[in-house]
């Protein structure tokens, strides 16, 4: 492993914290499932960023003049025959290029020491159950041996927003492994397109969890460690439950099937939408709904460059949506007026209900602020035409290079009243992986087809 990038981040952030504050970041608990089976391990974040580490039980600690030190597992033959490997203190000093290491054991005991003279304690607030009152604790430690010299830091500070700033731009080292999980999720879609028209063809009864092992094969095959959230595989009506998870519905010969399932590799996740004819034909409606998203995701894309705000290509998408739903009659001219009426009050809100994208990155929906940070302090109020709430309004963030998003429109049509029948019960959403740049983005996600000719195609073979 190249500990290079995780000394940048560390070294980039010590010149953050002044050269007397102290960053403290934890590992992420252990979480238990039942009894004595635990949830399949998975790091923290912002730990595994500066870090490289993914061992359980672990502290990284960055002083404002560089040093690090690291609090991790001790070597235990008796441990390691029943969990597996650990680093140990005495070989993480070379394997992670941190200054120091120490058994976890100890973390306590030197605690107060290490906050001694420092001015201010960083660490990530509301994020781990418990931090504060365990800092708490190392302060009063410290704070009992005033009368002795000790001096205790004058200041808590937040460490997410340091953090979350630097992770918003991804670095190369970064985008080259999102690009390869982006690749990795497009081949697994293509799998599972291929494997419902072939399993129709043959007369078999497919299900969506078939669809949902054939993805999870081709995430594990190419070394992802695990899907990058909670897998959705929706046949038919069920796409229309933003949040469905793959289950056991009956994938028909006629309908369509959502699936939005994407792989973590090594830390960074990716996100991939698709929306494809189970028998691998669109009928006439289908295609009319498929081709309209299809227009409002590349309206946005085209949106997507450094210099456009966040908010930019949401808007792209929104007006070529709410068009189409005009002119599809799914909205009816006479109840809700033209284009810019349908925008203003929102009433495209029955049929696309959630935002155009969001930062990815380590998380799927990555940290990092969505406001534009040279601009918190421009706000303005505005009506919710539909909830009447007061809204407060900072202007969005600019884009700039390296910034990572997902573009993922979508159109969820139930069954109501006015509502044409030939649309009902379609839910679309096509979502890709976009690295801005400095003239438009870079999409990652297209190594599966988005169009309707491609995706007919690929499922004719
Ligand atoms: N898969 C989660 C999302 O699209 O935001
Ligand atoms: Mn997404
Ligand atoms: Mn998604």
């Amino acid at each position: 492993m190249s500990t290079a990038p995780y000394a940048q981040r560390r070294a980039k952030l010590a010149s953050l914290l002044g050269p007397k504050g102290l960053a403290i970041v934890p590992s992420a608990p252990e979480q238990q499932r039942n009894r004595d089976s635990d949830f399949l391990y998975r790091h923290d974040s912002y730990f595994y960023y500066l870090s490289g580490f993914t061992e359980p039980r672990s502290w990284l600690l960055i002083g404002g003049d560089g040093t690090t030190t690291l609090f991790c597992q001790p070597k235990d033959l008796e441990r390691e025959i029943w969990d597996g490997y650990r680093l140990g203190p005495t070989a993480a000093v070379a394997h992670l290029g941190v200054d120091a290491a120490y058994p976890v054991t100890e973390l306590d005991a030197r605690l107060p020491e290490l906050l001694d003279g420092r001015d201010a304690v960083w660490y990530p607030f509301a994020t781990h159950k418990a931090l504060e009152t365990r800092i708490d604790g190392w302060l009063g430690s410290l704070r009992a041996r005033v009368r002795y010299g000790a001096l205790c830091p004058g200041q808590q500070r937040d460490l997410c927003g340091l953090l979350d700033e630097m992770r918003l731009v991804k670095d190369s080292h970064e985008q080259a492994i999102m690009r390869r999980a982006a690749e990795i999720s497009a081949g697994a879609h293509v799998r599972a397109m291929r494997l419902s028209a072939r399993m129709l063809r043959d007369g078999q009864e497919v299900r969506e969890y078939h669809l949902d092992a054939e993805l999870l094969h081709e995430f594990r095959r190419h070394g992802s460690q695990y899907p990058a959230y909670g897998s959705i595989v929706a046949a038919g009506a069920n796409a229309c439950v933003l949040h469905y998870r793959a289950d056991a519905g009956l994938v028909r010969d006629g309908e369509l099937v959502l699936i939005d399932a994407a792989c973590e590799l090594d830390g960074y996740a990716s996100d991939i939408t698709r929306t494809f004819p189970a028998n691998g034909k669109f009928s006439g409606p289908q295609r009319a709904l498929y081709e309209l998203v299809l227009a409002s995701q590349q309206a946005a894309i085209v949106a997507t460059r450094a210099g456009a705000r966040f908010t930019d290509p949401h808007e792209a998408t929104v007006k070529v949506l709410a068009q189409g739903l005009l002119d599809l009659g799914l909205l009816d001219r006479n109840k809700v007026g033209g284009l810019e009426d349908v925008i203003e009050k929102r009433a495209y809100f029955q049929f696309y209900m959630h935002r155009t994208g969001h930062w990815l990155g380590m998380d799927v929906h990555d940290c990092g602020g969505y406001i534009e940070p040279s601009e918190v302090g421009t706000v303005s109020e505005r009506k919710d035409p539909l909830s009447g709430e007061i809204i407060k309004d900072r202007p969005s963030r600019i884009l700039q290079p390296g910034v990572v998003l997902t573009i993922e429109p979508g159109l969820y049509v139930r069954a109501a009243e006015g509502v044409p029948t030939q649309f009902h019960d379609i839910g679309i959403r096509i979502e890709d992986d976009a690295i801005v740049t400095q003239t438009g983005c870079e999409l990652i996600s297209r190594g599966v087809p988005v169009t309707v000719a491609e995706i007919e195609a690929l499922m004719r073979e």
